[in-house]
């Protein structure tokens, strides 16, 4: 880090970061764990309210909002979530494993300032069934992303990458779980660098 760098990163407080869940939330604890001079974690918020991951995050006594569009529609949802998000302060969002996708309304209220983790070597496998699709390919190296969000599935601009490789005898889940353990790495890192770009 240059001089100046490291005066700027000393002056500035830490930027506040949303994580959006929908499942366990091992990635969000990876941030959460993460945390510190860079950035700080200021709501977890699930689209499923029974989230094991929003659990998780109230147990640290991390702030949670857990709101289902079933019901009340995406509109309401979108608008609840964005109130939710300014109350909270968050300046940017890190989708960790979030199920759902935002509409366009939502990505240009927050243009540039969400992120994702995909579990693939983008721009190869957008979408799901990344391991099993990057096996039956026969690739040798499989791997995850680290890409802004834009109104397009897993398009934006990639940050980062992490690639493991692919064993013989690999099933999508001996792959998934290889490469989960690189996500946790790479997200925190990541996202640290994004924020003080
Ligand atoms: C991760 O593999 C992530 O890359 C994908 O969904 C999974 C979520 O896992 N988008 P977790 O909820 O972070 O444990």
């Amino acid at each position: 880090m240059s001089g100046s760098a490291r005066e700027a990163s000393a002056e500035r407080p830490p930027a506040t970061v949303a994580v959006l869940i929908s499942g366990r939330g091992s990635n969000m604890q990876a941030l959460a764990a993460g945390q510190g001079d860079a950035y700080r974690v200021v709501l977890v918020a699930s689209d499923r309210p029974d989230a094991a991951g929003l659990d998780w995050a109230q147990a640290q006594g991390l702030p949670t909002f857990g709101l289902s569009p079933k019901g009340i529609g995406k509109p309401a949802y979108e608008a609840a979530l964005d109130a939710a998000l300014r109350e909270a302060g968050a300046e940017w969002i890190a989708l960790a494993g979030y199920m759902r996708l935002l509409s366009g309304d939502f990505v240009t209220r927050w243009q540039g300032r969400i992120v994702n983790i995909h579990p693939s070597l983008l721009p190869k496998y957008k979408g799901l069934d990344t391991h099993a699709r990057a096996i039956a390919a026969g690739d040798r190296q499989a791997g995850c992303s680290v890409h802004v969000v834009t109104e397009e599935l897993d398009a934006g601009e990639v940050l980062g990458r992490a690639s493991v490789p692919i064993l013989p005898g690999d099933t999508p889940e001996t792959l998934a779980a290889r490469v989960l353990v690189e996500e946790h790495r790479l997200y925190p890192a990541v996202l640290k660098e994004f924020v003080r770009r």
